[in-house]
């Protein structure tokens, strides 16, 4: 027997592999860590895999893939959950399962673990993701099924099993990668609570923002982000650049109580500084180049979008289908977003694109010779018919 876990080096996926052993009788347990940019040192854990009792590790660096195959696509939707979540922790889900899904299968493993709580949107993505790649692996949750249920009850199974306790003073449940940072419970859990400054582990807090105003220009290509300050970078370089130009600035911070999948709210903060100039310069640009009806549409798009990444179904036909969508509308979402950002606000200073339907030519308010303003009357009458047509039933009722 084998199982292949999403191992991340932390107290609670370490504990999962001699419970795994124990429970499922003597399984071999592969360890599969995803680098999907939460700048932990990899060698350690690597090793602590192996202390902890795996047979195996696996350490896959994901950050491109997941940047260009998941964070773009969702960027390009202009997906964003509840008006606010940039979707950070739901996407990096699908690629890690993804991977698991391909090492299974590469081991010839008999299922899949993971270390999401019975209480979350995790464990749906996780396996959902499964599911759609390999219809016939066991899944197993162990947080659904042991009675660990305290974090000293872990410390002390970890103790008996000799697995090496870093001294994690962790106040907050957090989840790291490039493209954000989320902190939930603790004094989160209570939300009359203003969270503190001395969380934020990436940003500044806007007051601490340095005083002056700092102007960042983005291009993109097909609706992908090219270049920053003119210079052209691929997008792991281009996003951690962004993230060190909005952290400094404070910008990207959001503070949300969200609609849990599994029924329940629950509030979080995340740390974005990157990924908000990047949805901000996007929308700037789509407003040049897409038309009204477009613009309109995708609107509506982009929260379905956002609703099928946060439950977790990326490999759904929906899902699949918007983003053919999406594309179609991206062939012109070419050019040059300039923005100014002053402690924690993100301001627009100017956007250029060869696709623009901008015509100064027809919307001047000086003199012009391209637009006729009595065709407007007959437009109006038109389009005012409805209006018309119900005033008058109205007139003659109230008679
Ligand atoms: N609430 C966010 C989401 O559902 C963040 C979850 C963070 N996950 C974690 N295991 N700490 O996407
Ligand atoms: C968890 O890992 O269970 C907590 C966060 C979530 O999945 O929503």
């Amino acid at each position: 027997k084998k199982v292949v876990l999403a191992y991340s080096g932390g107290l609670d996926t370490s504990v999962i592999i001699p419970w795994l052993k124990e429970h499922y009788d003597g399984c071999e347990v592969i360890a599969c860590c995803a680098d999907v940019g939460q700048g932990d040192e990899l060698d350690a854990v690597h090793d602590k895999a192996l202390k902890s009792g795996a047979s195996k590790v696996y350490i896959a660096d994901l950050k491109e893939e997941f940047l260009k195959e998941y964070v773009w696509p969702t960027l390009k939707a202009g997906a964003v959950y509840e008006d606010k979540y940039l979707l950070g922790t739901s996407f990096a889900r699908p690629i890690i399962a993804k991977k698991l899904v391909e090492i299974a299968k590469q081991e010839g493993a008999d299922a899949i673990a993971h270390g999401a709580t019975g209480k979350g949107n995790d464990q749906v993505r996780f396996e959902l993701t499964v599911k759609a790649l390999a219809p016939n692996i066991t899944l197993i949750a162990p947080w659904r099924e042991w009675d660990l249920d305290s974090r000293s009850a872990e410390i002390e199974y970890a103790k008996k099993h000799g697995i090496p306790i870093a001294t994690e003073n962790k106040t907050y449940s957090m989840d790291r990668n490039i493209w954000h940072l989320s902190h939930e419970g603790s004094d989160l859990e209570d939300p009359a609570n203003e969270p503190h400054n001395s969380m934020f582990l990436i940003s500044k807090a806007p007051e601490d923002a340095k005083d002056e105003p700092e102007y960042v220009t983005v291009d993109f290509e097909k609706g992908e982000p090219v270049a920053v300050n003119g210079k052209k970078m691929d997008p792991v370089a281009l996003l951690t650049e962004l993230n060190e130009i909005g952290a400094r600035n404070g910008v990207g911070i959001v503070d949300i109580c969200e609609n849990r999948l599994v029924g329940m709210k629950s509030r979080g903060v995340y740390e974005n500084p990157g990924g908000s100039i990047l949805y901000y310069a996007h929308r700037e640009l789509e407003y040049l180049c897409l038309d009204r009806m477009t613009y309109h549409f995708k609107q509506h798009v982009a929260v379905r979008f956002g609703e099928l990444v946060y439950d977790g179904m990326w490999f759904c036909q929906l899902r699949e289908a918007l983003s053919a969508f999406v594309d179609s509308t991206q062939q012109t979402v070419t050019g040059t977003v300039k923005l100014k950002l002053y402690k924690g606000n993100i301001i627009s200073a100017g956007s250029t694109s060869p696709y623009s339907l901008y015509s100064k030519e027809y919307v001047t308010f000086e003199h012009d010779d391209v637009y006729n303003q009595a065709d407007a009357t007959g437009f109006i009458n038109l389009f005012g018919l409805p209006l018309k047509v119900r005033a008058l039933m109205q007139e003659k009722n109230s008679k």
